[in-house]
């Protein structure tokens, strides 16, 4: 696998730092989402011996819980830009005896035609100027009948609870830089629209919103503000040490026991392939 890590993942754009500190968010974030993907997985039909594409995988953690669904007799793919990720996803999987195929590829430059029965991605449209153009890449890339599903964020109905400065000023700053590279952190929303635009059938949508009080759940907003620092600084959007004064604010929040912080909202979508 070429070596592109972080470095490269900026370059395209994207926000978040990538590598071994992204992939450890990554870890993160898919322990405390995995009960509510997998029920999504099971109501979208995943199923035993399909050949199943994970879009933007990152570290694998669901494209692990995907093979195990699609079973030996399945065939399951993950494709993300970011190659020191997809490195230690292919050893996670070779550790659970799994059988995955990890590739490296830009959406943009991906297309497949009518390889998969089912196509999931999680958090990648958020990051893409043109969102509908990789939609559509998706929809062609399934089997007639085939199912795209997709989860992703509305980063305008994050809170917490009660009010903070620094939270508020982690939200802004988020929303901001995702906006300056193109891209849109409100997309959940929106996902309804662009799957029916992208040409998907019985297009269909929920919603899950988790807080967190305790936990190591409840530091995902800290971790992800000290994971854009990188991007908020080189867009000019803060200063070094405003960010740290920030940080160190929302650090004492997070650990405050009367507290509580939620993810943005997690739009979940998917429709089917004429
Ligand atoms: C927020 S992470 C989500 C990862 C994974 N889907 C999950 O939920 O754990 C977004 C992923 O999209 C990848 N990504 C961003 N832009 C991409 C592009 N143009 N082509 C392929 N992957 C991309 C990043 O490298 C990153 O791993």
């Amino acid at each position: 696998m070429p070596s592109v890590g972080t470095e490269t993942a900026a370059a395209h754009g994207y926000v978040i730092r990538g590598g071994a500190a992204g992939k450890r968010r990554l870890e993160l974030l898919g322990r405390s989402l995995w009960p509510t993907t997998c029920q999504l997985l099971k109501r979208t039909g995943f199923g035993e011996s399909m050949t199943c594409l994970d879009l933007g995988c990152g570290g694998g953690d669901v494209t692990v819980g995907i093979a195990r669904i699609a079973g030996p007799s399945g065939r399951v793919v993950g494709i993300d830009l970011d190659a020191v990720k997809l490195q230690a996803a292919s050893e996670e999987a070779a550790r659970q005896g799994l059988r995955i195929e990890f590739r490296q590829a830009n959406v943009y430059e991906w297309s497949e035609r009518a390889v998969y029965d089912r196509i999931y991605t999680r958090f990648l449209l958020t990051h893409l100027p043109t969102p509908l153009g990789a939609v559509e890449r998706m929809r062609c890339a399934l089997r007639s009948g085939g199912v795209l599903v997709v989860e992703d964020i509305d980063f305008s109905g994050s809170f917490c609870h009660p009010p903070s400065p620094a939270f508020e000023r982690y939200q802004q700053l988020y929303r901001e830089v995702v906006r300056k590279r193109g891209a849109d952190a409100d997309i959940g929303p929106k996902l309804h629209s662009l799957l029916t635009q992208a040409g998907l059938l019985d297009v269909k949508i929920d919603l899950v919103h988790p807080f967190h009080l305790d936990g190591e759940a409840k530091e995902m907003a800290l971790v992800t503000l000290v994971n854009i620092a990188d991007a908020v600084i080189a867009e000019g959007l803060a200063t070094a040490s405003e960010l740290d004064a920030v940080i160190d604010e929302l650090d004492k929040y997070t650990r405050r026991t009367d507290t509580i912080l939620s993810y943005p909202r997690v739009f979940q979508a998917w429709g089917r392939r004429a």
